[in-house]
Order: C-alpha cells, then sequence, then structure tokens
C-alpha cells in the first residue's frame, strides 16, 4: 500500500497513517538532530563500503558523497528544514539525501539498520565529547599547576572534620585537585577504548546477507575494530553509562572544589578573592560578591547524577537486542557532556585566576593549634611515648585556649609547666613554616615537595598538546 502523501519512510506495511500525537511521541529529531555531523559521517564511510564491495557504481558514490557534503553545508548554515514525521536524524537526513540527488539515495540504506547506525553515530560522538573533556581537563590541569608553583610556600590550615588540623601549603592544596583531575583523565582515556568500537555491519540484529568489509569501515572511521558481536552491538549502552559515570565523578570532584572556593571566599574566611568577572551581586544587598559560577557547578553536579541513574534504569530492564527505550540515552548523555564541558570550562578559566590572601590563611593557621601534633613529635624525638606526649599537648593546649595563646606564643617556662623535656630548641617545631617543612616527603605537604611534584606534574603534562 503505502501512503503516497507521507514522507515516512517505512509506510510499505501500513494500512493508515500515524496518529499525529504518537507522531510526536516518538520524535527525536528535535534532540537528536545533534548527531548530524557523525551520522553523516557514519553515512560516508559505509557508503566508501558498499562501493569497495561492489554494491554501489562509482557514480552512484560520487552522488551519495556529494549530496551527504550538501546536506551538511545546509544544516551547518541553518537551511535545513527538520520534520519531525522523519522521527529522527538519520531519516531526515536519508530523505533529505533521495530528495537531492534520486535513486541513488535510496541505496545509502543497503547493509544497515538505523539500529547500527544510531549506535554508530552516538559512539562516535561520545569520542569527540571524550576528546574535547580531556582538552578542558588538561587545560584547567595546567591552571593548577601553576597556582601551585605561584603558591608553593603559602601557609593556609589544613582541616579535618573541618577544624584547624595541621598546617599545608596552598601549593600542595591545589596538587591534590590536580590529582583528582588526572584519575578523571584516566578514567576517560579508559572509557574510550571500550567506545571506540564499530557497531556498523550489525544491521538491525543479527548482521547482514552482503559481504560487508567492516575492518574496512572501521579505519575509515577511527574506530580501533567492528564489533565482535551484532545483537550486543545495536543493544547495550555500557559505553555510554560508563562514560556519564566518568563525568559524573569529574561533577563531583568540581563540586567539592566549588565547596572550598565557597568557603574560602566568604568573608568569614576570607582567604581567596575570586575574579570579579566570575561573581555575581545581589538586586538588594549591595555589599555582596556572591561566587555562583562555584554554586552551579556543585548544583549542577546534581543533574550528572541524576544522568547516570537514569541511563542505569533505562537499561537494566532491557532484552537483547535493540529496543526504542534506547531512544532516551540521548537527552542525559548530551546534557551530562555540555553540564561537564561547560562547568570544567568555567573552573579551568576562574581557578587560576583567584587572588590568593596569605595572610588570612597564615592567620587562620595560627588561631587552631594548628602545630600541636608537632610539638607532640617533638616530645616523642625526646624520648617520650606518643600516648603521653599527646596528653602533654592537650593540656599546653587547653592552656592556650585559656590564655587565648598559640603554642608559638608561650614562653619556655610557660611551656615547660607541661613537660621538662621541652628546651629552646622547641621553637623551631612551633612555627607553621618548620611544621610545613618538616613534611619533606614523597607526598608531604612541605614546599620542597610542591616544587618537585610541579616539576612532575610539567613532565606529565608536556605529552599533551
Ligand atoms: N531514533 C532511534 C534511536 O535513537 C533510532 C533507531 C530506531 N530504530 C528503530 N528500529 N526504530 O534509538
Amino acid at each position: 500500500m503505502g501512503d503516497t502523501t507521507s514522507s515516512q519512510l517505512w509506510t510499505g506495511r501500513f494500512s493508515e497513517a500515524t496518529d499525529k500525537f504518537v507522531e510526536k511521541f516518538t520524535a527525536s529529531e528535535h534532540f537528536d538532530r545533534r548527531l548530524y555531523r557523525h551520522d553523516i559521517q557514519g553515512s560516508m564511510a559505509h557508503a566508501r563500503m558498499l562501493h569497495k564491495i561492489g554494491v554501489l557504481s562509482s557514480a552512484e558514490l560520487e552522488a551519495i558523497l556529494g549530496g551527504l557534503e550538501a546536506i551538511l553545508a545546509d544544516i551547518e548554515r541553518g537551511d535545513f528544514a527538520w520534520l519531525p514525521e522523519l522521527e529522527d536524524v538519520h531519516m531526515n537526513i536519508e530523505k533529505r539525501l533521495t530528495d537531492r540527488i534520486g535513486e541513488a539515495g535510496k541505496k545509502l540504506h543497503t547493509a544497515r539498520s538505523r539500529n547500527d547506525q544510531v549506535a554508530t553515530d552516538v559512539r562516535l560522538y561520545v569520542r569527540d565529547a571524550i576528546d574535547a573533556i580531556t582538552a578542558e581537563l588538561i587545560r584547567f590541569q595546567r591552571g593548577l599547576v601553576d597556582l601551585a608553583e605561584q603558591h608553593a610556600d603559602v601557609i593556609m590550615p589544613g582541616f579535618t572534620h573541618m577544624q584547624v588540623a595541621q598546617p599545608v601549603t596552598f601549593g600542595h592544596h591545589m596538587l591534590a585537585w590536580y590529582e583528582m583531575l588526572v584519575r578523571d583523565q584516566e578514567r576517560l582515556a579508559d572509557c574510550r577504548k571500550r567506545v571506540n568500537v564499530m557497531p556498523l555491519g550489525s544491521a538491525a540484529l543479527a548482521g547482514t546477507s552482503f559481504p560487508v568489509d567492516r575492518e574496512f569501515t572501521a579505519r575509515e572511521l577511527g574506530f580501533d575494530r567492528p564489533s565482535r558481536n551484532s545483537l550486543d552491538a545495536v543493544s547495550d549502552r555500557d559505553f555510554a553509562i560508563e562514560f556519564v559515570a566518568a563525568c559524573a565523578m569529574i561533577m563531583m570532584h568540581l563540586s567539592r572544589m566549588a565547596e572550598e572556593l565557597i568557603l574560602w571566599a566568604s568573608p568569614i574566611l576570607g582567604f581567596i578573592e575570586l575574579p570579579d568577572r566570575y561573581c555575581t551581586g545581589s538586586s538588594i544587598m549591595p555589599q555582596k560578591k556572591n561566587p555562583d559560577v562555584a554554586e552551579l557547578v556543585r548544583g549542577k553536579t546534581a543533574r550528572v547524577q541524576g544522568h547516570l541513574t537514569a541511563l542505569l534504569t533505562l537499561m537494566k530492564g532491557q532484552p537483547l537486542a535493540y529496543n526504542r527505550d534506547n531512544q532516551e540515552d540521548k537527552e542525559p548523555l548530551f546534557d551530562t557532556i555540555d553540564t561537564v564541558r561547560d562547568s570544567l570550562h568555567a573552573f579551568a578559566d576562574m581557578v587560576p585566576n583567584l587572588q590568593v590572601n596569605a595572610a588570612r590563611m597564615y592567620q587562620a593557621a595560627r588561631q587552631g593549634f594548628a602545630t600541636a601534633t608537632d610539638l607532640a613529635d617533638y616530645l616523642v624525638r625526646k624520648g617520650v611515648p606518643f600516648r603521653d606526649a599527646h596528653e602533654i599537648v592537650g593540656k599546653a593546649v587547653r592552656y592556650g585556649v585559656e590564655q587565648s595563646k598559640d603554642l608559638s606564643e608561650m614562653s619556655l617556662e610557660e611551656l615547660r609547666q607541661f613537660s621538662p623535656a621541652i628546651t629552646e630548641d622547641v621553637f623551631a617545631v612551633l612555627t607553621l613554616e618548620g611544621s610545613v617543612a618538616a613534611r619533606d616527603h614523597l607526598g608531604g605537604t612541605a614546599p620542597a615537595q610542591v616544587r618537585a611534584q610541579v616539576t612532575a606534574a610539567r613532565e606529565r603534562l608536556a605529552q599533551f598538546p
């Protein structure tokens, strides 16, 4: 039969037109049109393969490649009428191709299904996203390493339980963030290996009766290899879920950084000043300078975590092979990509440009008895067992709280009330400078270690463009 007024590509077996509501309900072109470049890229490689195995003549191949090229240009110029009745990006482009070049266009879909086509498009898209996100991760890492070097000697309070614990260097803190981002980058690189596998040739689910050269198509598209099982290749979206999981981890890290930036920028701590161009004011309180970008990154983390849950849940009940459920993978996936890329972009610009208020950090570290552990360690070196040393220093701190005096502000006589093992040389360990400098081993907070890690990080970063 086939309603001749319909533009749909599969009307042959139907006796009535699709319900208008169903047409709208099932359409995805309004969001999957984002795949147009990758769809065209995949179609071009598929057409070359069809020509290679003798399914398309040279003239047909030229017509198809020229037509797809022109469609690509139309879309990029904004001169392409997307039709919801054509459902998705794949059929919109295929139909336009046939309208443009005639008969040859109808041959493009030989030995292919939208099922292997969409799985291929999404893999190509995620591969590009991984590369773009990785570039932002590297840019941010470089900014953090520069910041760490500039502030290798700046002393701040290190916190546990959000209580002043021990002095650390600001450079050391920046390098802690850098390490998180290195792991994030490694996760993406590992995920990319499983993304970079080509479904084309799997067709609808069982493969195709044409003698396809899948190695050829895979090479054309820069895939490491063709998939080994057609049922699996058209159905599973684990590669996308894994990617979103890696992104959720990135956002979790950015959110932790955001939380610290917000606290540090609060006038109550006043450790840092964020660049004005990354903050906004209040419509009622003239004094306000709000760290909105950091807050939004913290907030947007929730959406990516939600997308991860959505995709896991989307996949969990699906039998082999392709099911239309999978059309629902795109919006969470696309929004994840936008959110992570933009959040990293913002942080890579903002964080390396923050102003450090070293005096405020120093003052805060002095107020919290941050060198108490150093005094205990000192007593241990003088022969006092650590548990006794802990008790002695606890008493000294209690005295300091009562007298509003830091340990380093007490006289030798005051300190000796707590232990006769304390002598003149104690003051070297009670200073914040002495405390950080003493932690001079791999992984420690000493300025010398920060500088060594900066050098190592720069060597690692030199391998990337
Ligand atoms: N728009 C669909 C998707 O995103 C493309 C594949 C549709 N395949 C099908 N047999 N209906 O998954």
